[in-house]
């Protein structure tokens, strides 16, 4: 099928042309971070507003990238969920209008299986049954996935998300927003991570996360230093964190597969987007002979192809979903 996908859950206004669940013929994405950048994270009222006066264009964009018009979608799927409520009915809106003109198809997608299945848009096949990991600025939690719509948590962060302690971390250190890219550049720059930042529940017997004792940590040595805050510290500051990060995420996620002996690890979000923590877990995961699959850069963060790939799969499991969906500002997955 044709799928025109939505996707408008936090800061990027994003429409794909997907065809089958995998061809991308059209990805994109407006990204509204220079309306946030200044108040230091994502504003929701602004992002509404940013949605709705963009939302029509980069659907029109949507269609002509992938040379087409509505006439030639057979499927809409729109993300449903979980997401700011105001940003997320503005996506499911206009997807109603459109379904009910065309008379299309119409499937309410959760963000998190939209991310699972970005995996799915540069392989053949779902490499089912996997240990996936869903990584970003709201999520950090490890599945067992048999199947697509077949998810087991196997233990997720219980504070704060990866992807929200690097912005945390990159705004104490007057990085600016959003943290994760501006950390893992700065981490490039200055590669010696030497210091011993905690791993929180690295060692536990859980498959739980915690990632908020280790950005006080960050503060604690942030303020000790006082005036010796250098730019050659701040770099091995945000070196050292990522480091704490990335072990913290490759060993559990590791450690997952082998436990529940799956020879599959998918990494997904948009903090799988990051070099050193991909790097990682293609060197560990082949050193336990695990296949890893981690989407391109772009596709981990928030797309809206993901959310077309999967319209495909629950458009055929689940049909159309009336018109009196709404947001789902929380949504587990399992
Ligand atoms: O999946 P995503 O685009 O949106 C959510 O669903 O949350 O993820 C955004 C999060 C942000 O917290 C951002 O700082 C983080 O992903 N992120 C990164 C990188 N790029 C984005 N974290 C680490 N390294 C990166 N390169
Ligand atoms: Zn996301």
């Amino acid at each position: 099928m044709l799928i025109l996908g939505i996707e408008t859950s936090c800061d990027e206004t994003a429409a794909a042309v997907v065809y089958n669940g995998k061809k991308i013929r059209s990805n994109i994405v407006s990204s509204q971070v220079h309306f946030h950048k200044k108040y230091g994270g994502v504003v929701p009222e602004i992002a509404s507003r940013k949605h709705l006066e963009s939302i029509v264009s980069v659907i029109a964009d949507a269609l002509q990238q992938a040379a087409v018009t509505l006439a030639d979608i057979e499927g809409i799927a729109v993300t449903q969920g979980p997401g700011l409520v105001g940003s997320l009915l503005v996506g499911i809106n206009i997807a109603k209008a459109i379904a009910y003109c065309r008379k299309l198809p119409l499937v309410g997608i959760n963000h998190l299986e939209g991310h699972i299945c970005a995996a799915a848009l540069e392989l053949d096949s779902f490499p089912f049954p996997s240990v996936t990991l869903v990584v970003s600025g709201g999520h950090t939690s490890l599945y067992l996935v048999q199947d697509f719509g077949q998810y087991r948590l196997l233990g997720k962060t219980q504070d704060d998300a990866a992807g929200e302690a690097f912005d945390k971390v990159a705004k104490l250190l007057n990085l600016g927003y959003p943290g994760g890219v501006v950390i893992e550049k700065l981490a490039q720059k200055h590669p010696v991570s030497d210091i011993p930042f905690p791993r929180p529940l690295l060692h536990d017997d859980t498959f739980d996360f915690s990632f908020s004792g280790l950005k006080t940590a960050v503060l604690y040595y942030v303020r000790r230093l006082g005036e010796k805050l250098t730019e050659d510290v701040i770099g091995s500051i945000a070196a050292s964190f990522q480091e704490a990060v990335v072990e913290i995420l490759v060993e559990k996620t590791i450690k997952a597969a082998i436990k529940n002996g799956v020879q599959s690890i998918i990494l997904a979000g948009g903090v799988a987007s990051n070099s050193r923590l991909r790097q990682c877990f293609y060197d560990q995961a082949a050193a336990k002979k695990l296949s890893v699959y981690i989407p391109s850069p772009i596709l981990c963060t928030d797309n809206a192809a993901m959310i077309g790939a999967a319209g495909e799969h629950r458009m055929k499991t689940a049909g159309t979903f009336p018109f009196a969906m709404n947001a789902l500002s929380r949504w587990p997955l399992a």
